[in-house]
């Protein structure tokens, strides 16, 4: 094994060499010359000139290399009674003939294709086929209601949106057409066609302008699409994140990059490959499914798990061991409310005893704060190392991580560990001057981020800049806060802005708020994220109303709590609106967010000496801890 810190100094004193070095294990149709361009700095590129398909190194090269055979990709799906395994020539054929379906439709390299589906195998084959071709993808999660589907298609204005007719959930299936239309006619731009993947739990309606999957994937209907050769610093796909504004954020992948960060993240974080099993319990619509369900397992050479249902009640809290023992899962990555979804159920973990875990030698969990006692728990009931790694859509890969493949360092619970290599991690004070140890501050990353990161927002260097690269000159603001002790940990102590995360799912307040304020009987509102035993964070709304309102106060908190349910999604889990007098602000306006949380949570409240008028929040004290 080698040493972390000596591979970390490396990546710091010499990236070029360093990453110049992992471009290897990347099959490029022309090598990385140039490393690192940093002509148009703080905007980088990674491998400038070299040029590649991320889809060929993800299926072709490995059916080339002899693992036709090998599972690719296995689909379990409890809530639909389906198992399928797919191996790679299998797979890469669906893809090829599925990227000749798109072409038919006209998509060529550089357009844009919205992927609007729930976890099926024609989710990942979507993706890849779009890769293949050099066709941009944008999935947006199926939780997403259509008003912020809308939003996605109007900013990344795709040529073709694949959807699925629905998606299935433990309780009810959830009719995506419907949903999609309504984006559509609510959306300014239109997209030419519709490919709709028809699932038998509910059959959607076709129109005009939509195409059946099947058609498209009928034999010798379309010839296969070869893979198109882009450039690594061409997009690969656009992933909307949640901002401090309600307006989301397209985070931009580039290609050799993001082939390069993935590749090597497998090995030296994950300690995963080719023939190794991985089961990422997550979403393709979220980034940890995009890069650790689709990309980075198939890129290695590995198996990766597909799984269609929940930790809990699928049908039960011994699933994912079931899971592991049936298709001998190397390594298990999930958010920690999985977890402690289980742990409630099962708290002794009592359904393990009927599985054969043995094959297990990690658990991965990010996406929120892992708590010590759901990181003790887990450690003793699978008796695997458990890894705490923090990342972001942005990153697309960890930026902190106890790295298996480098090193076991050990583990300090309720901290991620330390930053990998690549990723030259300072806690800043308000001046931007790097903090000392134990000093907690904003958690931001010199430049340049190493590849894999976000190269831009979508059509928008300005805001790429603006939104993450202006606060402090140098560095990219990472959003969260927190600090690091004398041993170079990190700990993540919570966003520094107004995303919240809910059940290891990013939201924006601001979007509720927005929601909110669209009611015509609240003049005025504030949303937070307050602590939840389960789901880490919860939403909480409180409003004030417009003189002379009239409704009465629980139509009107059900009406609220439909709105957002009905203009965000079901996965905000906004269930509790307060009506109050008034909103506590400084003098020059600002709510109290952070104070406001601060009272719901219980922790120790600092109220600013430039609040306008205490008695306001003396008097929300009660409703905010009731
Ligand atoms: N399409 C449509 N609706 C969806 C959806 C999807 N893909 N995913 C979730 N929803 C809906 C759910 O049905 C639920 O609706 P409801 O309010 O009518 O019950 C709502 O959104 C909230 O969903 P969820 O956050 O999944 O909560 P839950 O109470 O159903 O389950 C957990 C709780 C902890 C079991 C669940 O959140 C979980 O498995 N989390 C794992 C973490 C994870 O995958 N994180 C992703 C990043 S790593
Ligand atoms: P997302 O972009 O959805 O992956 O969410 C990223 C945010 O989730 C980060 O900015 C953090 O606030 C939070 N997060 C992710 N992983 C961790 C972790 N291991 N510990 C603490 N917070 C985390």
């Amino acid at each position: 094994m080698t040493s972390y810190a000596g591979e970390y100094r490396k990546s710091l004193d010499d990236p070029a060499a360093f990453w110049g070095e992992a471009a290897r294990a990347i099959s490029w149709n022309r090598k990385p010359r140039q490393v690192l361009d940093e002509e148009n700095a703080p905007i980088y590129r990674w491998f400038p000139g070299a040029r590649l398909n991320t889809c060929y190194n993800a299926l072709d090269r490995h059916v080339v290399a002899g693992r036709a055979d090998q599972a690719a990709l296995i689909y379990d799906s409890p809530v639909t009674g389906t198992k399928r395994t797919y191996t790679y020539a299998e797979l890469l054929d669906l893809t090829a003939r599925f990227a000749g379906g798109l072409e038919a439709c006209g998509v060529t390299k550089g357009d844009t294709v919205l992927i609007y589906m729930p976890m099926v195998p024609e989710a990942v084959i979507a993706m890849l086929a779009c890769a293949r071709i050099g066709a941009v993808h944008s999935v947006v999660f199926g939780g997403f209601a259509p008003a912020e589907l809308a939003v996605r298609i109007d900013d990344a204005r795709p040529k073709v949106v694949v959807a699925a007719s629905c998606g299935v959930e433990p309780t009810r299936v959830i009719e995506y057409k419907p949903l999609l239309d309504e984006a559509l006619r609510r959306a300014g731009h239109r997209p030419e066609t519709t490919v709709v993947f028809q699932r038998p739990q509910a059959v959607a309606e076709m129109g005009p302008q939509d195409v059946d999957w099947r058609t498209l994937m009928t034999p010798n209907a379309v010839p296969p699409a070869a893979c198109v050769t882009v450039e690594a610093t061409d997009p690969l796909y656009i992933l909307y994140t949640s901002g401090t504004t309600g307006r989301p954020k397209g985070i931009v992948r580039d290609n050799g990059g993001h082939a390069v960060a993935l590749a090597w993240s497998m090995k030296a974080v994950y300690d995963i490959g080719p023939g190794d099993v991985m089961f990422t319990a997550s979403d393709v619509g979220w980034v940890v499914g995009h890069s650790y369900i689709v990309y980075a397992p198939l890129l290695a050479g590995a198996t990766t798990v597909l799984y269609e249902g929940k930790p809990v009640g699928t049908p039960d809290a011994g699933v994912f061991w079931r899971i592991v023992d049936e298709y001998k899962v190397n390594a298990v990555f999930t958010a920690p409310t999985a977890f402690r979804a289980i742990r409630r159920i099962d708290p002794s973990a009592k359904l393990l005893e009927g599985y054969d875990i043995s094959s297990l030698r990690t658990l991965f969990l990010a996406g929120e704060r892992l708590d010590p006692d759901t990181y003790r728990w887990a450690s003793e009931k699978l008796g695997v190392p458990v890894v705490d790694h923090w990342w972001q859509t942005e990153t697309g890969w960890p930026i902190c991580a106890n790295p298996r493949g480098l090193e076991d360092l050990p583990v300090k619970a309720g901290s991620p560990s330390v930053p990998l290599p690549g990723y030259d991690v300072q806690v800043l004070d308000p001046l931007g001057q790097p903090l000392g140890p134990d000093q907690e501050g904003a958690i931001c990353i010199r430049l340049p981020l190493p590849p894999g990161t976000l190269a831009t927002l979508w059509q928008d260097d300005e805001r790429y800049v603006s939104s993450y690269l202006s606060a402090f000159p140098g560095y990219y603001l990472s959003g969260d806060g927190g600090y690091r002790d004398g041993d170079g940990y990190l700990f993540v102590m919570g966003r520094t802005d107004d995303v919240i995360n809910v059940a290891g799912h990013r939201l924006s307040t601001g979007s509720m708020e927005a929601v909110l304020a669209a009611h015509p009987a609240v003049a005025e509102c504030a949303v937070i994220g307050v602590h939840d035993e389960l789901k880490g964070q919860l939403p909480r709304g409180f409003v004030v109303l417009k003189a002379g309102v009239e409704t009465p106060g629980d139509q009107l908190r059900d009406e609220l709590v439909t709105l957002v349910r009905t203009e965000i999604g079901a996965v905000a889990s906004l269930r509790r609106v307060d009506v109050v007098a008034a909103l506590p602000k400084t003098r020059s306006g600002k709510i109290l967010r952070k104070t406001m949380r601060e009272i719901a949570d219980g922790a120790p409240v600092s109220v600013p000496s430039t609040i306008e008028d205490v008695s306001v929040l003396d008097a929300l004290t009660p409703v905010l801890r009731g």
